[in-house]
């Protein structure tokens, strides 16, 4: 052992247990009893930095974060996938343009833009592409058409949603975007390429839990909430919060999208599953009455 760096002792089966309960009754991340050595791998750099004796003194840590804003954070960004890049599952984007917007509710009695929510929205690619695909409907099929929308993007780790703002991307950024659309919606800055005014107008990040219900509802009502890559983290009733709070923030006749790998299969809930023309989505019925957007399944 070196002298000044003592070996922090093992992540045993009672500190696992602890902290994995407080970070999922936090976030909904669940850590199988088989990711104990990735937990105690990504979480050791923190035991470290901190200078602790070990998990459990880790855990009162994280307990006596109260706010959950500083090393709860830290174990959030240590734990969490970010991954994520422009038009990632590009098909299910032009699904909501193409498929999705013509099946809300014409809303005569609403006025404004339609709102979308990305939820898990990580350094902000996605919610990006989506703007860029409304930017160029609108454009190519006149602006009369296609309605404005407004772009709400948010994310549990501060530290992406600030990247987001920031709209400073690497070149793996882009590697599905036709250089058509880099070119005209990006310009390079020293150390990456940024996103235009143009496009940045387009979207509004903020930090937000999926899982705190309080938080989602200040956000407003959405005509469509798009989850992509997020809920596969979520253990059952993780995701059964999710969808409920969801299910709530959602207009009538509004719509749920998920990511290829995700569906409500063993989730009951109180959606419809409206077939697109490629993939499925999940509509929130309208009340008794009402004429409806979605085909019923
Ligand atoms: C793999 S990325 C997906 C990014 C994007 N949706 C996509 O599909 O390309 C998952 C993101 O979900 C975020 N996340 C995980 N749990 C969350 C929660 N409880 N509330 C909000 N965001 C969460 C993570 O911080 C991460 O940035």
């Amino acid at each position: 052992m070196r002298r000044g760096a003592p070996e922090s002792p093992p992540l045993g089966d009672d500190e696992y247990r602890l902290i994995r309960n407080t970070l999922y009754a936090q976030t909904g991340l669940t850590f199988r009893d088989d990711q104990r050595a990735y937990v105690e791998r990504r979480l050791l750099t923190r035991v470290r930095a901190l200078g602790l004796t070990g998990f459990r003194a880790y855990h009162l840590r994280l307990l006596t974060d109260t706010a959950r804003e500083n090393e709860f954070q830290e174990a959030v960004e240590a734990l969490t996938n970010h991954e994520t890049y422009f038009f990632r599952e590009i098909t299910q984007l032009r699904a909501l343009i193409d498929d999705v917007l013509p099946r809300l509710p014409k809303a005569g009695m609403r006025q404004g833009p339609v709102r979308i929510l990305s939820a898990g929205c990580s350094t902000g690619e996605e919610p990006f592409s989506l703007a860029i695909l409304f930017l160029e409907a609108r454009r190519s099929a006149g602006r009369t058409l296609v309605p404005l929308c407004e772009i709400v993007a948010t994310d549990l780790s501060r530290r992406v949603i600030e990247r987001a703002r920031r709209g400073v991307y690497g070149d793996s950024a882009f590697r599905s975007l036709p250089i058509a659309l880099k070119d005209r919606y990006f310009r390079p800055v020293e150390g990456g390429t940024t996103v235009t005014a143009e496009l940045r107008a387009q979207v509004r990040f903020a930090h937000a839990n999926i899982l705190d219900r309080a938080r989602m509802e200040a956000l407003g009502s959405f005509d469509v909430v798009l989850c992509r890559n997020v809920l596969i983290y979520f253990d059952r009733d993780a995701k059964i919060r999710a969808v409920s709070d969801f299910f709530d923030i959602l207009r009538p006749g509004g719509f749920l999208m998920l990511g290829h790998a995700e569906s409500l299969l063993s989730v009951s809930t109180e959606f419809r599953v409206a077939q697109l023309a490629s993939g499925l989505a999940y509509q929130k019925p309208l009340p008794t009455g009402e004429a409806g957007g979605g085909s019923r399944l």
